[in-house]
Formats: C-alpha cells, sequence, structure tokens
C-alpha cells in the first residue's frame, strides 16, 4: 500500500476546520507550497472536501471527527485497532492469526471496502463508519446465518439508544430509513463443518457521507441528514455500537434467535408488504412474511410460505 504518512499529518492538521496557508503548512513540515498543493490535491481525492481562499489559504468543509484509538481502547477494554487507511477491515482481520473474539478494526477510509454480492462499498476518508468485529462462533457454521440478522438489530439498537428512530431493517441485516440505505452488514467466515466458526462481521454505516460521492448505486441515507445537525462522534457510536454487539451476540450464543424474533417483526421494513426475492436471474413474488427461528425469509407465494436462506439474495419492494 501506497505511504499515506505526510497525508495523514496534514489531514490532522486541518482537521479542526480553520484556514491554515500552503507557506504556513509549507513551513511546518519543511517542504515547499507547491508540494503542499500537490498533497492537497491527493487528499481531496480521498473524499474530503477542502476548499482554499485567495490570501487565507486551505480549509475543510467540516471539521474532521477523527476517530481516537486510545479512546476506543479505554472505553470498550478491548483490542482495538484504528487503521486510517486500508484496503477492507474485513480483509485486515480476516487474515489475522490468535484474534479474541470482539476485538475490533476501525478505518477513515478504504481503498477496496466491500460489500455483499461482490459489490464495492464506497468509503470516503472520515466521514462514515467502516468497523469490523471478530468473533469466534463455537456453535459453527450453521448458526452464522441468524447471528448476521441479530447484528442487524444490535445495530439499530445502538443507533437508537443515541438517539435515531425510525430506522428498518431489510432481511438479511441492512439498516434503513424511510426506504433508503444507512448501514450495511457483510459477515465473512471461515471454519469447517463440526468445528467452531471464525466470524469477521463488516459493518458500513453511513454518518455525513459527502454530498459529491459517486458510484454507491441505490439509494442511500446517512446519520447527518437524518438528524440536520449531528452532534454524535463517531467515537461514540463505536463504542456503544460495540458493547450492543457484544450483548446481542452473546445472548444469541445461549438462546439463538428465538429472543429477536418478536423485534425483527418490529423492525422489517417489509413485513407483510409485496416484495420480489432475486437470486442471480430468477425472481420470486409474494407477501413478505418475517423470518423463521433459523433466520429464513418467509414468503407468502400464494400457494404456501417458502422460506428462502442464503447471501445471494436480494429483496426489493414490488408494489
Ligand atoms: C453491504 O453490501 O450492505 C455490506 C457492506 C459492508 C461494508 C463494511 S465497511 C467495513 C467492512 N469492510 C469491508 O470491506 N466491508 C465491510
Amino acid at each position: 500500500m501506497k505511504d499515506f504518512s505526510f497525508k495523514l499529518k496534514l489531514i490532522q492538521e486541518l482537521s479542526k476546520g480553520e484556514f491554515c496557508s500552503g507557506e504556513q503548512l509549507g513551513e511546518h513540515f519543511g517542504v515547499s507550497r507547491a508540494a503542499i498543493a500537490r498533497h492537497i490535491k491527493s487528499i481531496q481525492e480521498l473524499g474530503i472536501d477542502i476548499y482554499s481562499v485567495k490570501g487565507k489559504g486551505y480549509r475543510l468543509e467540516q471539521p474532521l471527527d477523527l476517530l481516537n484509538n486510545q479512546l476506543l481502547v479505554e472505553k470498550l477494554e478491548l483490542p482495538v485497532e484504528v487503521i486510517p487507511i486500508i484496503d477492507s477491515t474485513n480483509q485486515h482481520m480476516l487474515g489475522q492469526k490468535a484474534l479474541q473474539s470482539g476485538s475490533v478494526c476501525v478505518a477513515e477510509y478504504q481503498t477496496q471496502g466491500r460489500g455483499r454480492r461482490g459489490r464495492e462499498w464506497v468509503s470516503p476518508f472520515g466521514s462514515n463508519i467502516y468497523y469490523s468485529m471478530y468473533w469466534r462462533l463455537e456453535a459453527g457454521l450453521p448458526a452464522a446465518m441468524g447471528i448476521s440478522l441479530v447484528i442487524g438489530l444490535a445495530l439499530v439498537d445502538a443507533l437508537e439508544e443515541l438517539g435515531i428512530q425510525g430506522l428498518k431493517l431489510k432481511w438479511p441485516n441492512d439498516v434503513y430509513f424511510d426506504n433508503k440505505k444507512l448501514a450495511g452488514i457483510l459477515v465473512e467466515l471461515s471454519g469447517q463443518a463440526g468445528d467452531a466458526a471464525n466470524l469477521v462481521i463488516g459493518i458500513g454505516l453511513n454518518v455525513s457521507m459527502p454530498e459529491h460521492v459517486q458510484g454507491i448505486g441505490q439509494p442511500w441515507t446517512s446519520l447527518k441528514e437524518i438528524v440536520g445537525d449531528l452532534a454524535i462522534s463517531r467515537n461514540e457510536i463505536v463504542i456503544v455500537m460495540t458493547k450492543k454487539l457484544h450483548d446481542a451476540i452473546s445472548i444469541y450464543e445461549h438462546q439463538g434467535l428465538t429472543p429477536f424474533l418478536e423485534q425483527w417483526n418490529q423492525y422489517d421494513n417489509f413485513l407483510e408488504q409485496p416484495i420480489k426475492l432475486i437470486m442471480g436471474n430468477r425472481e420470486v413474488f409474494g407477501t413478505c412474511k418475517g423470518i423463521d427461528q433459523q433466520g429464513a425469509l418467509l414468503l407468502d407465494t400464494g400457494n404456501q410460505i417458502e422460506s428462502f436462506v442464503g447471501g445471494e439474495i436480494s429483496v426489493r419492494s414490488a408494489s
């Protein structure tokens, strides 16, 4: 990976949101104004909005609320790694050995953030949350489907605790607000049948996605769009989210999906509504009937209630 250390220092310097002239910055870092201008350009390419005013210098469009590794470790008492720039937090964790369950990795920017069904997860610098948690699931691969739903619920629970209301879930675990996607979850796993499963739970949560960002390919929203003046820091969100995930996964490990079924129905964006399931070239229409004990999606196709399970299924409204 490219060396981003100088750009990170420059971002840090600008993060307070005040004007810094090219000359000041050049003197501070011992480089020319032209070098500063080049770095500013490549910082803009990371998705950070910086503008310049003649005679005043450079300024961030909005102050950056950077992740704080020390604070997160102190508050969570867990192994937490903040990596400013990484290919993918999920990929990073999948490549690690001997992790403790509950270990977390968060990034400011992902060069190859990935979503479900091989999609890209657009990850501009410092504006959203790109988060992965490792968990060793003793019950093994068969329990992994259910856990993915529990994670969506835990995320909604965390956001509600932070004051965000009106959230919904789209099976299996997308968080929605007003029919637009707020967060996505990608659970990746390794393990063999009969063994414990090693899960990497990846969460991408839109906090203050810059307006100019392109390539998302579906209607999206962000916490900032939902609440307007967002007073919650990303560190706070990571703390509450991690605690809720821990609690929910521990309950799931002891009691399975049963304690979560009612809550799922309460948040289901499509319950009792006409939907369409897309599975490759195949489409199935019916009425959404919630989920079963294993977390499979139930669909009333007119003749019978059919259950559907698998990471390649996509749900759409059919109304
Ligand atoms: C989806 O397609 O809805 C799932 C998106 C998951 C994105 C997150 S961001 C942090 C983690 N690292 C990745 O590369 N992907 C997940």
